[in-house]
């Protein structure tokens, strides 16, 4: 597996990692701590060594964190990040011991002293403006506690703010073929500071591995369907904003232009490692299958500058256009 540099502390991560949302075998479905642990492992023996978690991944007590406390001690160098600041405290509980109480409970969890990073989760604008969040996880770092922050963000704007702040490390984007706004400012912006950029929702929520239909049905706790249109958080963290159905009409569109040798998936996931400016992509994985068929993308060549071109003037026509919220 190639490895990238992270931030501008030279760190190195592997450029596909595992994205630990789903970790316990889907979205919706009790927890089940046997799959997460086969996901685990699955994905590190394809050779991944990047994991993203947070607090809040699981049933609500911190499954994601906790298996991956239970599967740290056995697998060296690997590399996780987890997040902080929506469990209890979205949107207006912020404060210097609320962030160490989140910090704390995630250190318990994973059974370790410090934080290789840990990132801000989409918290609110005008909490980022304010700043302070930053002063207390620049303490943390000064107290031990975590070893680098960054943040996850839901639009430009939000990005570009906390690029402003010293010392981040990185910043985590949704940034897919089907939502390529980063392009213009962020991505560019970000690397002029040397900050990492994490990739989540690689696979618009799974419509970009070309396997769902109008019939594909999602349970009741899934985002997919509580969160269709946006009711409970951004609907940008939801099939990447599009409506559905749209997005199952855009995959048809594209899967001509899928090159021979790729899958779907492996088609947008490489062409989210074709954009240097990428730290690590983290698709999330609801089996070991899918953990193994998403590492493979280290491997696979880059797409031809004529797809890549073809992609960037699909999104512009066919696809800007239905992405709602703010973005
Ligand atoms: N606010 C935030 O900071 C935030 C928000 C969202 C996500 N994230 C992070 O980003 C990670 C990735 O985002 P995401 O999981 O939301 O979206 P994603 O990676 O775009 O989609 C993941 C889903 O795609 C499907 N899938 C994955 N690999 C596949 C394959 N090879 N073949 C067929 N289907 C495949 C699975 O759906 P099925 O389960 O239906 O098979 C899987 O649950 C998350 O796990 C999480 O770590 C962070």
């Amino acid at each position: 597996m190639k490895t990238r540099q992270l931030c501008p502390d030279g760190t190195m991560v592997t450029e596909c990692g595992l994205g630990c949302w789903q970790l316990g075998g889907g979205w919706g479905i009790p927890w089940n701590f046997d799959t997460a642990s086969d996901i685990l492992s699955a994905s590190h023996q394809a050779g991944v060594r990047f994991f993203d978690t947070a607090d809040v991944y699981g049933d609500g007590n911190g499954e994601s964190e906790t298996s991956i406390g239970a599967f740290l001690p056995d697998h060296n160098n690997t590399f996780f990040a987890t997040k902080l600041g929506r469990n209890g405290i979205f949107p207006d509980k912020y404060s210097r011991e609320t962030l160490l109480e989140a910090t704390e409970a995630s250190l318990s969890r994973l059974k370790i002293k410090t934080l290789p990073l840990t990132q801000l989760h989409c918290i609110p604008l005008a909490e980022l403006k304010k700043g302070d969040v930053f002063d207390w996880l620049r303490e943390q770092k000064e107290n031990g506690l975590i070893e680098r922050f960054g943040a996850s963000v839901e639009t430009v704007e939000e990005g570009l703010v906390c690029l402003e702040q010293d010392g981040l490390s990185t910043l985590q984007v949704i940034f897919n073929i089907f939502r390529q706004k980063p392009l213009e400012k962020l991505l560019p912006a970000a690397k002029e500071k040397g900050v990492g950029i994490i990739v989540r929702l690689p696979l618009a929520s799974g419509l970009l591995s070309g396997k769902m239909t109008k019939e594909t049905a999602f349970a009741p706790g899934d985002h997919r369907n509580f969160n269709k249109d946006g009711k409970v958080f951004n609907v940008g963290e939801t099939f990447a904003g599009l409506p559905f159905e749209k997005g199952l009409e855009l995959v048809e569109k594209l899967r001509p232009l899928v090159p021979e040798g790729f899958t779907m998936a492996q088609m947008a996931l490489r062409w989210i490692l074709d954009h240097p400016e990428v730290s690590v992509v983290i698709p999330g994985a609801s089996s070991p299958e899918q953990a193994r068929a998403n590492a493979s993308i280290s491997e696979m060549p880059s797409l031809p500058d004529s797809l890549h071109e073809e992609l960037k003037s699909f999104y512009k026509k066919e696809v800007h256009p239905h992405i709602r919220g703010a973005y």
